[in-house]
């Protein structure tokens, strides 16, 4: 019995062995048998608090966030507003239908219309460069760095005496740069505006994303860190630049639960939109922005576990992060010199059934066939109707740092659901993969 388990431990121990030099793509043994799946975070955590939240609108016939039967006020959205504002450190939170909707009513508040300028990275999602287009102002793009966030460097060279904002996007979870952005807005008068839509509950310095600059923005959709299906909030300290946000959202008026946030109305009617938050929607989102400091911890956790596995290894090149301690911790990306060693490494993470995948979530904007054309629902669009507006040219000459960047680096993403042995397995392949890709 004994040379049994003796037998035993031996042949597993030839088979970490085994698995520790010959990689599964020359036909080695897997870090694990099945592949390695992150999961949606805040579904996961769906349990009979959001359930509750739903039960009450549905049993107080008031599923509009202004008013309804009963002599009860709607209280949902208005509370979400609340709570999601004092998690992130601002005076005023509005709740929208999404992040998209956010951006369009932050560009509003700080009044930025034809014939202005907004610096944005030249990687990051449709719905920035869609508001600045949609608010009738120019797009320009600024190149990214390794932290996959606009580069501080690259956004001075974009300034002109049009540029109104600097759209700061935190993205895949990492905070970006906000000590140079803000000193280089600050010299100039320009506005920043945080977009956290993919790094809800990150921190810079201790701070939370969103409310380091004028104003920011928050998407609350499925793939975010919690969310309703749909959902965004913008945040600010401002009350002119909340009331303008929410009458914009609104049909133009100011109606009273936010005349008495802001205390008094500054501002006269003007033309606005429907963008409503709805109280189931605002509901499942109390429950969840309740819930947003256990999520990061678990997810926090397991990328320590990962980034501490992996540190010592020979020539290791990281994601750059400008707060380690304040990224969400959603992947941990590695880099490579050129893509051809990075799509090596992602054939070999495979191979290891720990996926890696490139810079995801966001496109390369300026060389999207829609953009380099400037098609707009309307010929006479303001934006591109300029003398400037006709001349700017965007396609990938625009940004040849932002294609290689993105070219050179793969990251595994983390669930925070993930148990020790996934994490384990994660660093086990990086391990066993990275220094072979290296060395080829
Ligand atoms: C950086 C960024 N901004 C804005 C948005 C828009 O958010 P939504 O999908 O809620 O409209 C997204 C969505 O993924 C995003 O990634």
């Amino acid at each position: 019995m004994v040379n049994r388990r003796k037998f035993m431990a031996a042949a597993a121990g030839a088979v970490a062995a085994r698995a520790a030099t010959k990689l599964a793509v020359e036909g080695g043994q897997p870090v694990r048998e099945k592949p390695l799946r992150a999961d949606y975070f805040g579904t996961q955590y769906y349990d009979e608090k959001e359930q509750q939240e739903l039960m009450e609108v549905l049993e107080s016939g008031r599923p509009f966030r202004w008013y309804g039967p009963g002599d009860k006020p709607p209280l949902k959205v208005l509370t979400l507003e609340k709570e999601f504002a004092a998690r992130m450190q601002t005076r005023y939170t509005l709740a929208v239908t999404s992040g998209t909707a956010a951006l369009i009513f932050a560009m509003a508040a700080v009044q930025i219309g034809p014939g202005d300028e907004v610096i944005l990275p030249a990687w990051t999602w449709h719905s920035c460069f869609n508001a600045i287009v949609l608010a009738g102002a120019l797009p320009v793009f600024a190149e990214i760095d390794e932290s996959f966030n606009i580069d501080p460097a690259d956004i001075e060279g974009k300034i002109t005496p049009q540029t109104k904002a600097i759209m700061a996007v935190h993205l895949q979870g990492v905070p970006c740069d906000m000590d140079r952005i803000l000193a280089v807005a600050r010299q100039r008068r320009i506005r920043v505006l945080e977009d956290a839509a993919q790094s809800v509950g990150a921190s810079y310095k201790g701070r939370p994303l969103g409310s380091l600059g004028d104003i920011a923005i928050y998407s609350l959709q499925l793939n975010k860190t919690i969310t309703a299906g749909e959902g965004g909030a913008v945040v600010t300290n401002d009350p002119a630049l909340f009331e303008r946000a929410s009458r914009f959202h609104d049909l133009g008026g100011l109606r009273p639960p936010h005349e008495k946030v802001v205390g008094r109305a500054q501002l006269d009617w003007f033309i606005g939109n429907g963008f409503r938050m709805n109280e189931f929607t605002g509901g499942v989102l109390l429950a969840q922005v309740r819930k947003l400091d256990h999520i990061l911890a678990e997810v926090c956790a397991n990328a320590r576990r990962v980034y501490a596995g992996i540190r010592d290894l020979p020539r290791l090149r990281l994601r750059q992060l400008p707060d380690p301690e304040g990224e969400l911790g959603a992947f941990v990306f590695v880099g490579f010199d050129t893509k051809e060693r990075r799509d090596r490494f992602m054939a070999a993470m495979k191979a290891e059934n720990v996926p890696a995948r490139p810079p995801g979530g966001s496109v390369i904007l300026p060389t999207q066939a829609h953009i380099e054309r400037k098609l707009t629902v309307h010929p006479a669009w303001p934006s591109f109707n300029t003398t400037r507006g006709r001349s700017i040219r965007y396609g990938a000459a625009c940004c040849p740092r932002t294609i290689d960047v993105l070219n050179r680096f793969a990251g595994v993403a983390l669930d925070p659901k993930f148990t020790p042995r996934d994490t384990d397995d994660i660093v086990a392949a990086i391990r066993k993969v990275y220094p072979a890709v290296l060395a080829a």
